[in-house]
Formats: C-alpha cells, structure tokens, sequence
C-alpha cells in the first residue's frame, strides 16, 4: 500500500500531497467544499439530476471527492437518478489510500461503499449506478470512451496544476475529452489560466468561468472554467477576456499525446518567446494584480 499522509485543509476535510507533483490533490481552503462547488455547482448537477439518467466523467479521480460530491447532489434530488460514471486516474494507490475509515467518513453510507468499491474492483454496479475506473495514463485511456461513444452530461476535470501537469491541458488532450462530453453537458475545472481557456477554446467548447462565491483568495477574480458547447454561461469578465489576448494565453501543445512535461513546457516557452501579444505582466500592471 501507498504512504499517502492525510492533510486537513481548512472545511475539515483531509487532502493528501503529491511529493511527484510537488502539490496539494486540493485547494488548501478545503477539499470537500471545492468538490461541491468548483465541479458539482459548476456543472447543474442539481438541475440535471432532475431527469431519470446522468451521464458523468471524471478526469484524475484521486481521492474520489468529486465522483462522492456528485453522487450526493444527485440522490439528494432525485434517489431514482440512474447515474453511469467513467473515471480516469493514474496512481491506484491513490483511491485506495482514500477509503480508509478515517477519511471515508465524511460521506454517506451508500457513497462509501461506491468509493470503496471503486476502490477495490474498479467497477460499482448498484440499483442506480454503473461506475468504471480505468486506470492509467488519461491520455490513453481516454481514448477507449471516446471509441464507445461515451458522452458525458458533466466532466469534472481536476488534473494537478497545469504548470506541474501540462500533459493534461493540451490542446490535444481537451479535443479528445470534447468528444467525451454531450451536446448540451458543461465540463468544469478549477484552473482560470489563459493558456487553458485557450486550449479549450481551440478544442471546440465555449468557455465561462465560475463566478467567486463566499470563499476565495483576496486576489482570486475566479473560482475556474466551465465549458460548454452552448450558452448559457457566466460570460468572462474585462480582466479575463482581456487575460486572453496576452501571451499567458498560448496553450499547450503535445500532438501525439506522449510528451514529457519538460518537453509540452518548453515548446510554449519558445512559443511564447516569438509571440507579438501582449505581455502578461503588462496586463497584471494595467488590473493591478501583484
Ligand atoms: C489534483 S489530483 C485530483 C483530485 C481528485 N479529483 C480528488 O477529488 O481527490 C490529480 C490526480 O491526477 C492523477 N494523475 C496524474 N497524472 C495523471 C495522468 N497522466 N493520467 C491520469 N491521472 C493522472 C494523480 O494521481 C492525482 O490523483
């Protein structure tokens, strides 16, 4: 077994640190509540779990926080909802250290015993779910749901940061999970960056961001990015859209989807050198963010 250490994060609930990406698996001002907010909130969990199936997608389930917010929101509306959930995760080790008793607690019975199941099996077949975690590479493994077809009315995307995961923000990689979402299904991240909007912009889908509620950094302008292929969505702000004429905004490019991540960030390096946009620290000057 993995030696995974629990960290509290200010709601109470336990994270785990990544020593290999050199990061927390959640924002430190609480894991549970960024599965609420930034995926389950930001995807109309709650609305769209008024109709008989949902379809999910969860992209680098880590601990589960996501997949277990989901479920809750879901069967707290409507306990009939039958829900089919792909998840994709590379380190196995990771659910498993999850669903121990001490950290497993702070959901329900039922979505404990899905975790644990999960967890243990890498499938969970109940009266109301049909749950597959496929572990590996998602840069692959992705590409077994986009053969189904799979088409997810909500993708929770929660890769490490894109500065210590850029495999994972490609524009390569957000063109196969595009074809993983339905037409009217909304994929929703953490990350405000440009060069992800951008990514996701160029990979087809329609970007919004998801408004700051009670909880943020004084300097947060954004709790993430939703995307979409149609409206509505919460429109960018001047700062934001303005984020995206600067360099910041060139994305990550990695067209067999087998670069290192050295290699993905030095190619927007040298990108970004030859770029006539304008530079982001002269946008960070113009809205006064330190
Ligand atoms: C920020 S954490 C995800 C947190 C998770 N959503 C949760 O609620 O606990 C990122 C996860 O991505 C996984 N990961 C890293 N590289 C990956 C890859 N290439 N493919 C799939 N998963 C990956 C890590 O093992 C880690 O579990």
């Amino acid at each position: 077994m993995s030696d995974w250490i629990p960290q509290l994060t200010e709601d109470g609930s336990f994270t785990f640190f990544s020593e290999t990406f050199n990061e927390a698996f959640h924002s430190h001002l609480g894991a549970k509540q960024e599965a609420f907010i930034k995926f389950a909130q930001a995807t109309d969990l709650a609305t769209k779990a008024e109709q008989p199936s949902i379809r999910l997608l969860d992209v680098c389930y880590g601990l589960g926080y996501n997949t277990a917010a989901a479920l809750e929101v879901i069967w707290t509306v409507n306990p009939n909802c039958q829900v089919t959930l792909y998840a994709l995760e590379l380190d196995i080790t990771v659910p498993q250290a999850a669903i121990s008793p001490s950290l497993i607690d702070t959901w329900s019975a039922p979505v404990q015993e899905i975790l644990t199941a999960i967890a243990q099996q890498h499938h969970c077949t109940t009266v109301t779910l049909n749950a597959t975690l496929l572990i590996g590479d998602a840069r692959q493994t992705i590409q077994q749901l986009c053969q189904i077809p799979f088409q997810a009315d909500a993708i929770f995307f929660d890769p490490f940061s894109p500065r210590r995961c850029p495999q994972l923000w490609t524009v390569e990689f957000f063109t196969l999970v595009a074809q993983c979402l339905a037409p009217t299904g909304k994929l929703a991240t953490y990350s405000r960056s440009a060069s992800v909007r951008s990514a996701m912009l160029e990979a087809g889908l329609q970007v919004g961001t998801i408004p700051l509620g009670v909880v943020h950094q004084p300097n947060d302008w954004s709790h993430g990015t939703v995307g979409s292929f149609h409206p509505p969505l919460h429109s960018l702000s001047q700062l934001e859209q303005e984020h995206l004429q600067t360099r910041a905004a060139i994305p990550y490019r990695d067209r067999n989807l087998s670069d290192s991540a050295a290699t993905i960030l030095q190619r927007q390096t040298q990108e970004q050198q030859q770029s006539q946009l304008e530079s982001t620290s002269s946008w960070r000057r113009r809205w006064s963010i330190p």
